[in-house]
């Protein structure tokens, strides 16, 4: 039985078929979807971004529809993970203290906490938090280890942490959701939670492929415009891309 709000998504989205998407994780993600035998979820809107960035309202639609299917989908693909952990495996040391901004089902967050670092999992949506915590409760019980995650919900504009409190600043594909103004914001205040010498990691998609993510360029003038000291890009597999900055 579907929410109101999830029925709403579906209605405004029925006439969108992501199989035709030109970009091609939306591609593969259609695919996945409608072998799962999900035509909810293949029909959902929960892609079209662009037109939606800025939206509470939509995120919160989105992903109360999207929650339970998270997990089979992204996981899945293999250069996604990869990319993920290429991401943590060079900025994440020692006994980092980290944030994960839009931590959705915690793919980044216990990817650190399975390192035994501590670590914020922050995010907007509690369906998503609760995925997460779910996972970290398994995952404890299976291996017998502690994990140092906390879950936390709020706005990515808005960070409710005190200036320079972390080592290192994740988030993946959290960016992506924000109009322009709002990602310069949030960017800004992952840069005020990091300690001086902590280091921004985001993973992305090529703004050169699709208009949803940012170029080179628009990420070098925004990161330079913010305040960071240094900058890295690095684009990995086909369509994803790394931000590393230094604050
Ligand atoms: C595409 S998911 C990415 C989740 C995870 N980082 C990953 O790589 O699988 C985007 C997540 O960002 C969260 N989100 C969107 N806008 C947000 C905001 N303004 N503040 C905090 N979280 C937000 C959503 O709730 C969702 O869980």
């Amino acid at each position: 039985m579907l929410s109101s709000e999830a029925e709403d998504v579906m209605d405004a989205a029925k006439k969108q078929d992501l199989s035709n998407d030109e970009h091609p994780p939306v591609k593969r993600l259609a695919k996945k979807l409608k072998k799962i035998g999900s035509t909810m979820a293949l029909k959902a809107d929960f892609l079209r971004t662009r037109k939606n960035q800025g939206s509470t309202e939509h995120i919160n639609k989105l992903y109360n529809l999207f929650a339970p299917f998270y997990d089979l989908v992204w996981p899945s693909f293999k250069d996604y993970v990869a990319s993920a952990h290429y991401l943590v495996d060079n900025t994440v040391k020692d006994s980092h203290h980290v944030l994960d901004v839009g931590t959705g089902t915690g793919i980044l967050s216990l990817l650190v906490a399975d390192k035994g670092n501590p670590v914020v999992g922050f995010d907007l949506h509690p369906k998503m938090l609760a995925q997460t915590r779910k996972k970290a409760t398994k995952s404890s019980r299976r291996s017998g280890r502690v994990h140092h995650l906390e879950l936390c919900r709020g706005d990515a504009t808005i960070l409710p942490f005190q200036d320079n409190s972390f080592d290192v600043v994740t988030s993946g594909f959290m960016l992506v959701h924000l109009s322009q103004e709002q990602k310069v914001t949030a960017v800004a205040e992952m840069r005020r939670v990091l300690k001086v010498g902590g280091e921004l990691a985001l993973l992305e998609s090529r703004g050169e492929l699709t208009e949803r993510y940012d170029t080179r360029e628009v990420w070098e003038e925004n990161l330079a415009s913010i305040g960071f000291a240094s900058t890295r890009i690095e684009d990995i597999f086909d369509v994803y891309r790394i931000v590393f900055a230094i604050k």
